[in-house]
């Protein structure tokens, strides 16, 4: 099933390009577009709203150096330096190099980054917008990415659950997940004081709305999520155990496997998402990956009270 997507616009326009859907949980391809230029107002329009409608979209057989990677993404949207500074791609502190990939015996992507189901960054107060991942060597079996719809586990709860969670928060920290990173892969290196400090607590809301569409999105994040602000102790935990558990149902869930050249993009408050295991070994994966910003003004619009 293919749908054309036109810009909303009195002038009769072209479509832009077409978009194949996935699978029945998320995602749609987008067909006929080349990132390689920059969008025109009219295309990042369509694409915002197919994300709005699809939480992910996908661009195969795509050439992207790292300044037309930063160029089509910074479309989108304000970008974020990427935190994990041994990682940024050298001189650029846009681009994030994802995947066991060695130059020069230097380690010079983050080998584990992503492992437990999460929403990028949720740890900032804003936390962001958008992901656009860059499959620049991906290996031919294993390292797929999971993407889950955290609208569709909102609508799913059970209506006790759905009136129970309108009005609570998740605490999220930075220093617990980085400390069960740590404990998986323990080449990562020890928190710095200052890396700590940088990155305080947070919490959200279980519940955000999209602001574009109206719709309510589950807002959990298993990897940073310690406990409900609202509900300390077993209680809490029970809580967040149970919408963890939920949230990445199979029926959900849809798994990209990596060809070279695929580019993903990904609205971290429609999808939570997740990084699996391959065979290091054998293969080699290399990913580049820029992060769109949310603003303080645009995070306040999906807040439902
Ligand atoms: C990410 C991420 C998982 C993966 O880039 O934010 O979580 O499969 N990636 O690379
Ligand atoms: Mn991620």
């Amino acid at each position: 099933m293919e749908m054309t997507i036109a810009p909303s616009s009195t002038r009769p326009l072209a479509p832009v390009f077409d978009l194949a859907p996935l699978s029945p949980a998320l995602g749609a391809e987008v067909v006929g577009l080349d990132l390689s230029s920059p969008p025109s107002e009219a295309i990042v329009t369509a694409l915002r709203s197919a994300l709005d409608r699809f939480g992910v979209l996908l661009f195969r057989g795509q050439h992207l150096d790292p300044e037309q990677h930063i160029a089509f993404s910074r479309a989108l949207g304000p970008l974020q330096e990427v935190a994990q500074k041994q990682y940024q791609l050298a001189n650029n502190p846009f681009i994030y190099v994802i995947g066991n990939v060695q130059e020069g015996g230097r380690q010079v992507g983050d080998p584990s980054v992503g492992r437990l189901w999460h929403s990028d960054q949720s740890f900032l107060p804003s936390p962001a917008y958008g992901s656009v991942l860059f499959g620049v060597q991906c290996p031919p079996e294993g390292a797929a990415t999971l993407f889950a719809n955290m609208y569709a586990a909102y609508d799913a709860l059970p209506a006790d659950v759905r009136e129970r969670i309108g009005d609570l928060h998740a605490v999220h920290s930075f220093r617990e997940y980085y400390e069960l990173l740590r404990h998986r892969d323990p080449t990562q290196p020890e928190l710095t004081d200052a890396r700590r400090n940088a990155f305080p607590d947070v919490v959200h809301p279980l519940v955000r709305r999209n602001p574009r569409t109206g719709r309510l999105a589950l807002f959990i994040n298993p990897g940073y999520a310690i406990g409900i602000k609202e509900l300390p102790g077993a209680e809490g935990e029970e809580l967040l155990a149970f919408l963890c558990a939920h949230a990445c149902k199979p029926e959900f869930v849809y798994a990209h496997q990596w060809r070279d050249g695929d580019v993903l993009i990904w609205d971290n408050l429609a999808v939570n998402h997740k990084g699996t295991e391959f065979d290091t070994a054998r293969y080699v994966r290399r990913m580049h990956r820029t992060t769109i910003a949310s603003t303080p003004d645009a995070y306040a619009a999906t807040l439902i009270h």
